[in-house]
């Protein structure tokens, strides 16, 4: 049989050899802990600043643009993840749908979109972290902040958090959950406190003009990304993180339950958030103003004159965005894990360290090469990277759940996606429209990542792959 059509069976997926199978730890309230701490973070936090240069008060319908796209896939990864509980989230869904070669693409833009998510969000957490301290007395040089783009020569802050937080995961799987589920309380709590502060200070008069750069995206003649589209192609990374849930699949007790719960409850959670914090920051500070802060959530409450509720902001963003950072290296090694499982990366890279029970080597090698990134490049560039990754991913799991209705139609569905030839197709077209609003330079660098992605398969996973040996042994 020709290598891109192999595929292995939905059923197949769950008979795996006990060696190489993940423990089962995990119930839904740590799923949605998972899901809301794997959401909330730079993107609200930091992002919205970018968001709002770019589109103006407009910027609201960024989210609601980047919202609706991601409720759609989310509830196309429901219907997935419940079907096939396996670890692996996207990949393994197109390797039991499209075959492997379809699923090495969509796995080698997941590992892009799981390292670049932490590099970013370490960025983020890098300016909050920088304004406490200064806040509190201690500023640290420039060079230090900020990579050679800026003027600087490192993001330090940015590279400890990354390699603080590996040192975590490696504990194993129920530990950083609970920390997680705590501090998740610690941002969620933090972006409440802003939203009553902020609309204390509401004035409509800043949303005039609504929508200043227009809605699709262009450069402007002084080189800048403009209009709304341009603004929810990068503020669509705060939405995502729902999908880090279904990679715990394998690692859930009650799969059928829990994971329904643990994505939908999540995003209901989050986009509400966002709806209030997004509407009372722009009617609170006239956006020009703090488009360009690195902590624009903590500059709105200054501001306004709230100068110890901007530090609490800041640092319930120092204590938590890091729960972003850790749900999305957790993945990261688990995508590893399985493509390795399946032979499409060396073996060694998905070995289990014994007595932790979690892949120690993979998140090693995450740790580094996330912070080699995240020290050197800007926060706009890294997350519209993550940004291109995630969207072939939803756009291939939204493909996926329509050829499984086609294909299998009679197969139980514990959770079936509502008006699926409605919701999937608006998935697909609304993540085409956002890949084709990033920057050309965005989409040129993703097109590189996966011509790399295609030449490693040929030469090492279409060999060495278990699909292979099992079609050469037939
Ligand atoms: N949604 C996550 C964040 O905003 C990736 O940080």
């Amino acid at each position: 049989m020709a290598f891109w059509n192999r595929r292995t069976s939905i059923d197949g997926l769950n008979q795996l050899d006990e060696r190489h199978r993940l423990k089962r730890t995990l119930r839904w309230p740590h799923l949605v802990a998972l899901g809301v701490g794997a959401i909330v973070g730079t993107g609200i936090y930091t992002l919205i600043g970018i968001g709002a240069g770019r589109a103006g008060p407009a910027v609201i319908l960024s989210f609601l643009i980047a919202g609706v796209v991601c409720a759609c896939a989310a509830l196309a990864y429901a219907e997935l993840a419940t079907m096939m509980p396996a670890a692996g989230s996207a990949y393994t869904y197109t390797y039991a749908t499209g075959g492997e070669m379809i699923a090495w693409v969509v796995g080698w833009s997941l590992i892009l979109e799981y390292s670049v998510v932490c590099s970013a969000v370490a960025v983020g957490w890098s300016g909050y972290a920088a304004g406490f301290l200064q806040s509190i007395g201690l500023d640290l040089p420039h060079w230090l902040l900020a990579g050679p783009h800026a003027g600087g020569v490192v993001n330090l802050p940015a590279v400890l958090i990354l390699f603080a937080v590996a040192g975590l995961l490696m504990f194993g799987t129920r530990e950083s959950a609970t920390v997680n589920a705590i501090l998740v309380v610690f941002k969620v709590s933090a972006l409440l406190v802003f939203i009553v502060l902020a609309a204390k200070g509401f004035n409509g008069e800043y949303f005039k003009p609504f929508m200043p750069f227009g809605f699709a995206s262009h450069v402007d003649a002084g080189g800048e990304v403009r209009g709304v589209m341009a603004a929810a192609a990068i503020i669509f990374f705060a939405f995502y993180g729902f999908d880090a849930v279904s990679t715990a699949a394998e690692e859930t007790i009650d799969p059928k339950r829990d994971l329904v719960r643990g994505i939908i409850g999540s995003m209901i959670v989050c986009t509400t958030l966002y709806m209030g914090v997004a509407a009372v920051a722009l009617g609170a500070v006239y956006y020009p103003d703090f488009a360009a802060s690195v902590e624009p959530l903590a500059y709105i409450l200054r501001t306004l004159g709230h100068p110890l509720a901007a530090n609490v902001i800041a640092a319930a963003a120092v204590i938590a965005l890091p729960t972003v950072i850790l749900a999305f290296m957790y993945g990261q090694s688990r995508i590893f894990f399985v493509m390795a499982r399946d032979g499409l990366l060396p073996d060694r890279l998905g070995s289990i360290n014994q007595r932790r029970g979690t892949p120690v080597a993979m998140i090693i090698v995450t740790a580094i090469v996330t912070s080699l990134i995240a020290g050197i490049f800007p926060l706009a560039e890294i997350a519209e990277l993550a940004n291109a990754g995630t969207l072939c991913a939803f756009i291939a799991v939204s493909l996926c759940v329509l050829a499984l209705r086609v294909r299998e139609p009679d197969r139980p569905r514990v959770f079936a996606t509502p008006w699926p030839w409605l919701v999937a197709p608006l998935a697909v077209v609304g993540c085409i429209y956002l890949f084709i609003s990033l920057p050309a330079a965005t989409q040129i660098r993703f097109v590189i990542w996966n011509a790399i992605g295609i030449v490693v398969y040929l030469l090492y996973g279409r060999v060495k792959s278990h699909l292979a040996r099992v079609y050469r042994d037939a």
